[in-house]
């Protein structure tokens, strides 16, 4: 296998769409200073309600926008008052009687599942990630934990298809074999049509599932995954989304979901399916989280047990790597400055 670029690498990531804060945090008029991916950008909700994600510093002599205020659908500089609307256009400047042409980074934004999100290239070439099954229904949403794992996001993300780890780490005795299906460049989905399940408890009730148990992953730009789990009866689906940190650690947003039934009954059922979709996952995320906090992941012995996972790792290096690049300029200017403060103190010492 050939050493991956953009798998595990701590410093790209794909371009794609990518959760921001929940959508709850960010009331009308109100702006926030968010890093993601290494950049630093603000967040602001217009009168209109509609949420604008722009780079952080102003174009004029960059003060930080998050100091500003929002002012109808457009944002105001604290400095010297420039104001921008939610494209990045300059609308305003005070002191001349029309705006040049400067513009403010903004990019496309969306709200879906209670989340933010953000595409981080120029037009979004594809969907929000969804659950395959769920495509066309309309949903309901629980926002469960948020788990930062001392591990890059695309090895969290191998966890579901690693079969071999389900008996040691889960007690699980599912020979699992994944059927891939490339939904487009950036999206794949992995199915499980075996139903190899030798647990005592599951070959008792055999015969009451069929050939309907279903286990489906599908992953979205090398970052976010959705899992689908169930039988006839009951499907549960689950969205882990996730974005890198700074060295490499992964931030997962997990994200539980079910088809919407309507009517009180309905709404009752909702709430239960969510409720029971996210006890499962926390017994199977507390399992995993002794594995993820603590390895160096050096895929140096694949075996064909380890296939699909193969499959993923070619997937995500054939998608669009970015690199917003600010974690090493940080770093850099934090060193910077830290010799210069010094340097200026060594000077005032020596007069
Ligand atoms: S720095 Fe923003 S208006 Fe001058
Ligand atoms: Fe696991």
């Amino acid at each position: 296998m050939r050493k991956p670029k953009i798998f595990n690498n701590p410093e790209r990531f794909v371009e794609g769409w990518y959760w921001v804060m929940p959508s709850h945090n960010l009331q009308i008029g109100e702006v926030k200073a968010v890093t993601l991916l290494g950049r630093n950008l603000v967040v602001y909700r217009g009168q209109n309600k509609r949420v604008v994600i722009c780079d952080a510093y102003c174009p004029h002599m960059g003060a930080h926008l998050a100091e500003g205020q929002v002012e109808g659908n457009e944002i105001r500089c604290f400095f010297h008052h420039w104001k921008f609307d939610d494209q990045g256009i300059c609308t305003d400047i005070p002191c001349l009687a029309k705006p040049i042409p400067v513009k403010l980074k903004a990019w496309p934004t969306a709200e879906k599942y209670k989340m933010i999100w953000i595409w981080t290239g120029e037009n979004p070439q594809q969907p929000i990630p969804f659950v395959p099954e769920l495509e066309f229904q309309e949903c309901e949403s629980l926002l469960g934990s948020r788990i930062i794992t001392n591990c890059h996001p695309n090895v969290v993300m191998i966890n579901p298809i690693d079969t071999q780890h389900f008996y040691p780490v889960h007690q699980l005795q599912l020979d699992a074999v994944f059927e891939e299906t490339e939904l487009h460049q950036n999206a794949i989905t992995f199915t499980n049509y075996d139903r190899g399940n030798k647990n005592p408890l599951f070959l008792k009730f055999q015969h009451l599932f069929k050939r309907n148990i279903i286990y489906q992953i599908c992953y979205w730009y090398g970052s976010t995954f959705t899992l689908t789990v169930g039988t006839d009866f009951l499907h549960f689906h689950i969205m882990l989304a996730l974005h890198l940190l700074e060295g490499g650690k992964c931030e997962t947003q997990l994200i539980f979901l079910t088809k919407k039934r309507q009517g009180m009954i309905g709404w009752i059922l909702n709430r239960l399916v969510l409720c029971l979709t996210s006890l499962f996952v926390h017994y199977f995320v507390k399992d995993d989280a002794k594995v993820l906090q603590t390895i160096r992941f050096d895929f140096k012995t694949p075996i064909k047990a380890d296939q699909s996972i193969m499959q993923l790792i070619n997937h995500v290096e054939r998608q669009k790597p970015l690199m917003w690049g600010t974690w090493q300029l940080a770093r850099s200017r934090d060193v910077e400055s830290h010799e210069n403060r010094n340097k200026w103190r060594d000077d005032l010492t020596n007069d």
